[in-house]
C-alpha cells in the first residue's frame, strides 16, 4: 500500500490509547526488518530517516526501498524525515515522496522559527506531506543534529499558538526526554504532555524513547503522546548483533555476509516487535487510517 499519513496514524493512535513506533532505520536491511516486524504484529509503523542517513544512503534509494517494502505489506507504513533544520533537504525529501518531515527550527529564535515553520508547512501541504514541528530543542545530539544544552524553551501557550498559526500536523515539545543513552535519571514531564493533549487535537510526539521504562511509556501514552521515536535502541541492536556475528566468524574462520545480514535483521525485528508491544500498537493496523 502507498505511504500512510503520519498525522492520521498518530491521531488514530491517540484516539485508541496507544502509540505508533517511529523507528529510525539506517539502511535497507533495518528498513525491511522494521516493516516485517510491523506486518507480523499487524501494527502500523513509521519509518524515520535522519538527515545523515538520507545523505549517506541517498534519498531516492531510501524512498524506493521504503515504497517497495510498504507495497508488499498490508499494514500502514509512513516514511518520515527526522530532525531536519535544512530547508533544502526538506524540499528534497518532499520531492522524493517522503510522507512527512520534521522541520527542526529549534536552532532559530522564535520569530524566525515561527515564520519558517509556516513556509515549510505551506510547501509540504502543497505536496500532501505532513509536518512535525519542533521549535524548542529536545536535548541531545541525534546523528549530528541538535544540542546537549536547552537553547530554546517556551510556554505551552506559545507552542500551541505557533502550532495552530502555522498549520503544524504533529507537535514535538520538550517532555523531559533526551536523545541517546541517559547518563542521569531524566525528569519526565507527563503533566506537560497531558496539558498539550487536553488543549489540542494535534498529535504530540515523544522523542528520546531509548532508555525509558515500560511504565514511562505507559504513562506518556496515557498522557496523550501517540508517536514515540526510537533510534538508539535500534542502532545498538543492529551493531551489537553484527559485533557478535563477527567475533564468532573470526573464531570459526567462516565469513558469510548473508548470514551477518540475517542476524542483523533478526535483532532489529526483535527490537521493533518489543516496542510495538510496549506501545500497544499490535493488531491496530486495521483501525489506523492510512
Ligand atoms: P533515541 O535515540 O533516544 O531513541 O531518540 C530517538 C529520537 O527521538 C529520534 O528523533
Amino acid at each position: 500500500m502507498t505511504f500512510a499519513s503520519t498525522r492520521r496514524l498518530a491521531a488514530a493512535a491517540r484516539a485508541g490509547g496507544y502509540a505508533i513506533p517511529a523507528v529510525n532505520i539506517v539502511d535497507q536491511l533495518s528498513l525491511q526488518a522494521t516493516v516485517a516486524a510491523a506486518q507480523a504484529a499487524n501494527s502500523p509503523i513509521i519509518l524515520q530517516t535522519s538527515v545523515k542517513t538520507l545523505k549517506v544512503v541517498g534519498a531516492a534509494q531510501l524512498a524506493a526501498a521504503a515504497r517497495i517494502a510498504a507495497d508488499a505489506v498490508d499494514v500502514p507504513v509512513a516514511l518520515h524525515l527526522d530532525h531536519c533544520p535544512d530547508r533544502a533537504v526538506i524540499t528534497e525529501a518532499i520531492a522524493q515522496g517522503w510522507s512527512s518531515v520534521l522541520f527542526d527550527a529549534s536552532d532559530r529564535g522564535l520569530d524566525q522559527a515561527w515564520a519558517e515553520t509556516r513556509e515549510v508547512v505551506q510547501e509540504a501541504h502543497a505536496a500532501g506531506v505532513d509536518v512535525e514541528s519542533e521549535i524548542e530543542n529536545i536535548v541531545g545530539v541525534e546523528d549530528g543534529v541538535g544540542s546537549d544544552e536547552a537553547t530554546h524553551a517556551y510556554s505551552v501557550d506559545t507552542l500551541l499558538e505557533v502550532a495552530n498559526d502555522t498549520g503544524t500536523d504533529l507537535l514535538a515539545p520538550q517532555l523531559g526526554t533526551a536523545h541517546g543513552l541517559y547518563t542521569a535519571n531524566p525528569t519526565l514531564l507527563f503533566e506537560r504532555a497531558s496539558e498539550f493533549a487536553s488543549r489540542t487535537d494535534i498529535p504530540i510526539v515523544l522523542h528520546g524513547g531509548t532508555g525509558l521504562s515500560a511504565d514511562d511509556f505507559a504513562r506518556f501514552i496515557a498522557s496523550g503522546t501517540s508517536k514515540i521515536n526510537i533510534s538508539t535502541a535500534l542502532k545498538l541492536a543492529y551493531l551489537h548483533s553484527a559485533h557478535r556475528h563477527l567475533v564468532a566468524a573470526e573464531a570459526s574462520g567462516k565469513w558469510e555476509p548473508v548470514k551477518l545480514f540475517a542476524d542483523q535483521v533478526e535483532a532489529v525485528t526483535a527490537t521493533v516487535t518489543e516496542h510495538i508491544d510496549l506501545f500497544g500498537s499490535r493488531d491496530k493496523a486495521n483501525g489506523a487510517a492510512a
